[in-house]
């Protein structure tokens, strides 16, 4: 092991410039809100921001890339408190756009894993794999040799299918392949004759993933080869911070040391003191993390009931109610916030910047669960506590069926609606039978789905904090129950949330540029009517519209709104053919070029103009004629968040 590596920035440092000694161009981390890619609701992995360019275009950095992107995976939050699951991490990741491959690629991976000049881990200690083959691509024996050429024994190497070793987002259009994965061989003997890295037994911690990226799924599910060859990798910091360190767990690395003091110091507990403590500040670490990381983005959501915002309102509700069960005083969120803006400023300055909108954004919501949490906790107990009195009384009336009291009360819980009128009779009569009573005191361990619905509506309980605590009794919730009423109340707008999962990127994508240029227009028509100082603040497109934030402190007209949405037409219909060009910041800078995510694109960048009216640095991909927009409407226009107003709109109608 390179004993020299102490801190994750040092991890940082070192694979960046492993990776620039190989000639890669670094690139900044892109948004955990993605822009233009209506398939998912963050930024999982470092190739999201990059599918453009794995697809064929032309990267103004380059065709050998480096960075560290910031990720968001809330697929797992349920299991955040465990040692090792994380909805926050930062990837370590180069590609190849159509440069080198497997034969290089390998080679490079070896050479960082085990060179002593680099992480310097031992050969012995680390397993690989490749993928095996099957009707869609050829079993990788071209990896499987370039890993011999390096020394690995064939008892390391492990040939697995597609279910382990293959990446493109799952069930979703676009960029995939094969893949070759490394992992860390712990100190625990096999847990049997077939333990391999597909097992789950922990032997093996996957800490990079080599992807050979040269097919494109379509939607009729076929695989098609891509037009050029690229190479995508992805190494977790924090997991491979843990490992180089050999301690067990994330939390104990000085990853998150600062952070968990925090918690200690405010809440007068230790980690470590018992179970539930711990849980629970892994918790609140974890979620404010990432909390942290999503306002803090130039992005930025705030806490809603749709979409990414419901995600931030899940993460910080959960960790407010950790921090209740702890004794937190009221708003710790902001100064767990502080420390995590403190340490992470340097390498993502965005959340300096934001900082006053963080702590804002923090303390609303904190304030705003704090207030009906109590109340919703009173209704919680009520609930949890009828469950209780009646499985009491029918559990009392199965041992004495014909007993006075027992009858007297198992009827005191039976409200005589007609659909328990067959019931009481029953009762009275002392015939209802064992399979009768087991079934309703078996009903006596779930939550129904009015009651979670209720918590829900008016108490602001996201429905897995029902489910969590729920658990903690020993119950259940009827979640279908739940999401039947859900559905029924929520506003039409979630609809859109659910068919971003069904299409893909391809599918979507020609649609996506037209309302990505209508943004464009947007902004245009909006710095004229209302001023120069109207900025972005946030843009995010679905299928059916965009959906585009920008500072201005007051409600808009009817007439500005009017007189926006006649400019965007008129410059849909001048038909202005839109021009792309590569050029350094500054030159963008000098032609007038507006690009509120400037930096984020490096030294050179792309400049979109179109006609006389918008000249903006961004990453496209774009219409390639104003006209093809057709038409242009604005759908609301509301407020965001303090200073921020938002429009929605649609193309074409
Ligand atoms: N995109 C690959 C991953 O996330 C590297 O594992």
């Amino acid at each position: 092991m390179n004993a020299s590596i102490k801190t994750a920035n040092d991890l940082r440092a070192l694979f960046l410039k492993f990776f620039e000694s190989k000639g890669h161009a670094e690139i900044p981390s892109a948004s955990v809100i993605p822009e233009n890619d209506p398939t998912v609701l963050f930024t999982t992995a470092g190739m999201h921001p990059l599918v453009p360019y794995l697809m064929g275009e032309k990267h103004p950095m380059g065709k050998r890339l480096v960075d560290v992107q910031k990720c968001i995976r809330t697929g797992d939050i349920d299991d955040v408190g465990d040692p090792s699951h994380l909805t926050f991490f930062e990837m370590l990741g180069n590609w190849s756009l159509g440069d080198y491959f497997k034969a290089e690629m390998i080679p490079w991976s070896w050479e960082f894993l085990t060179s002593p000049e680099w992480l310097g881990l031992d050969p012995d200690k680390l397993a690989f794999t490749v993928f095996e083959g099957d009707e869609n691509a050829p079993r990788d024996e071209e990896a499987a040799n370039l890993w011999r050429a390096q020394g690995v024994k064939d008892d390391h190497l492990f040939y697995l299918p597609k279910k382990h070793n293959w990446w493109g987002p799952a069930g979703i259009t676009g960029p995939c392949g094969p893949d070759s994965e490394m992992f860390i061989i712990k100190d625990q003997p096999p847990c049997g004759p077939d333990c391999s890295p597909a097992c789950s037994c922990g032997r093996y911690l996957e800490i990079w993933n080599d992807v050979f990226m040269q097919y494109e799924k379509k939607a009729d599910g076929s695989f098609v080869p891509l037009q050029q060859k690229n190479v995508d990798t992805g190494m977790g910091l924090e997991r491979t911070f843990c490992v180089l360190m050999g301690v067990n767990t994330v939390y104990e690395t000085e990853i998150f040391a600062g952070i968990i003091g925090k918690i200690e110091e405010l809440s007068g507990k230790k980690y470590g003191e018992s179970e539930e403590i711990t849980r629970s500040i892994r918790i609140i670490s974890d979620h404010m993390r990432t909390a942290t990381f999503i306002i803090g983005d130039d992005r930025g959501v705030t806490p809603s009931n749709v979409d990414q915002g419901y995600v931030l309102r899940r993460l910080i509700r959960r960790a407010v109610r950790h921090g209740m069960k702890l004794g937190m005083p009221e708003g710790f969120t902001c100064a767990i916030a502080q420390v995590i803006i403190d340490q992470y400023k340097g390498n993502y300055p965005e959340l300096e910047r934001n900082g006053a909108h963080i702590l804002e954004q923090l303390k609303l919501e904190e304030d705003r669960f704090q207030r009906t949490l109590k109340k919703g906790q009173a209704e919680f107990e009520k609930v949890t506590g009828n469950m209780e009195r009646r499985k009491n009384a029918f559990a009392g009336l199965k041992a004495d069926k014909t007993g006075e009291a027992a009858v007297a009360a198992a009827l005191k819980v039976l409200p005589p609606s007609p659909e328990n009128l067959p019931v009481i009779e029953k009762v009275k009569a002392g015939t209802i039978s064992d399979a009768e009573l087991d079934s309703m005191i078996a009903a006596c361990a779930q939550i129904d789905g009015r009651s979670a619905f209720k918590l829900y509506d008016t108490y602001g309980f996201p429905i897995e904090i029902t489910c969590e605590m729920a658990a903690e009794k020993g119950l259940t919730v009827d979640t279908d129950g739940f999401q039947e009423r859900f559905k029924k109340h929520q506003e039409t707008s979630h609809a859109g949330a659910e068919q971003r999962f069904k299409g893909g990127l391809a599918d979507h994508s020609e649609q996506t540029a037209k309302l990505h240029t209508a943004t464009h227009l947007l902004q245009a028509a909006l710095r004229k009517v209302l001023g120069p100082e109207v900025a972005q603040k946030g843009s995010n497109i679905t299928a059916e519209r965009l959906r585009f934030d920008f500072s201005f402190g007051r409600k808009m007209t009817d007439e500005e709104k009017a007189e926006v949405e006649r400019l965007v037409n008129s410059y849909i219909q001048a038909k202005a053919p839109i021009i792309c060009e590569e050029m350094t910041v500054a030159e963008a800078k000098a032609q007038g070029a507006i690009g509120l995510f400037e930096s984020k694109y490096g030294e050179r960048v792309k400049v979109y103009t179109m006609g006389e009216f918008s000249k903006e640095i961004c990453g496209g991909p774009h219409a390639s004629n104003t006209g093809d927009l057709v038409s242009f409407k604005i759908k609301k226009e509301e407020a965001s968040s303090a200073g921020v107003r938002r429009i929605k709109a649609t193309i074409g109608e």
